[in-house]
């Protein structure tokens, strides 16, 4: 049944993808491959292939390293090695939380386990980040910064240093190329990315919305329509995540 939503949602938004041995043996290795639509691999080589001469690379939410290691492995491809800079808390929100936030034992656990909990599970994927990065994105590691985006560009106005998750210090500040928002997909945080982000692009950076497609009803969705009739943004491309540029 699955499926058959999935094979008419393709039908109805089509999409262009990128096929890669290395991709897709690489994603087929790593936790989160469900996360990263397939659509938004062609858009970020996109991105990547008309990356400005200056500015750094952020990706906002990072679970496992699936998108922060095809993003460095675009980068590379198309020899544009800039910093690269991750950040999420690696913070756990259960599916039900909305309607279970008074049982605490729900609340402490993952997923109704009794016996894994939370923070268990947080540790997992965030060693799992640190383990895929430092594998196959070895040649452009990111500074992975353990931080809501909310905090990390209140850093990165500030030029505040920081320490990433493999322990290096980490410059922050100046301008950015290419902004991939993937964390908090409700429509106010998706909105502060968005808008801090512009803060810091270049003329010509990006900006690619996970969860914009039109189909989706999240937050993030409703924005990225919204951001059609913005004067300081053009449409790339909807693959069918909408991809932007700051003009
Ligand atoms: C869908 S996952 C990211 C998947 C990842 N981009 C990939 O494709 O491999 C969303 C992540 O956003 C993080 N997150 C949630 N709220 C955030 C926020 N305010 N700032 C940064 N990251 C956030 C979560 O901890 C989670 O790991």
């Amino acid at each position: 049944m699955k499926s058959l939503y999935r094979k008419l949602l393709v039908r109805l938004h089509p999409y262009k993808t990128l096929h890669f041995d290395y991709l897709m043996r690489m994603r087929t290795s790593l936790a989160g491959e469900s996360m990263l639509h397939e659509g938004n691999i062609y858009a970020l080589d996109y991105a990547c292939r008309h990356l400005p001469d200056e500015g750094a690379v952020l990706e906002i939410g990072s679970f496992a390293g699936m998108s922060a290691n095809v993003i460095s492995w675009l980068l590379r491809q198309h020899h544009k090695e800039r910093p690269f800079y991750t950040c999420d808390p690696w913070i756990y929100d259960g599916y039900h939380d909305h309607i279970k936030a008074d049982d605490p034992n729900y609340m402490a656990h993952f997923e109704g386990s009794q016996n894994i909990t939370r923070e268990e599970y947080t540790d997992f994927i965030r060693e799992s980040f640190i383990r895929n990065t430092s594998l196959f994105s070895r040649d452009l590691l990111p500074h992975a910064i353990q931080l809501h985006a909310q905090d990390f560009f209140k850093a990165w106005g500030k030029n505040t240093p920081q320490t990433d998750v493999f322990g290096r210090k980490a410059p922050t500040g100046g301008p950015l190329s290419l902004v991939y928002i993937d964390g908090d997909h409700s429509y106010d945080a998706a909105r502060q990315d968005v808008e801090k982000s512009l803060e810091w692009l270049v003329p010509g950076g990006f900006l690619l919305l996970d969860d914009s497609a039109d189909f989706w009803q999240y937050g993030s969705a409703l924005l990225a329509k919204e951001m059609r009739r913005w004067k300081n943004v053009s449409l790339v491309m909807k693959n069918p995540n909408y991809l932007y540029q700051k003009i």
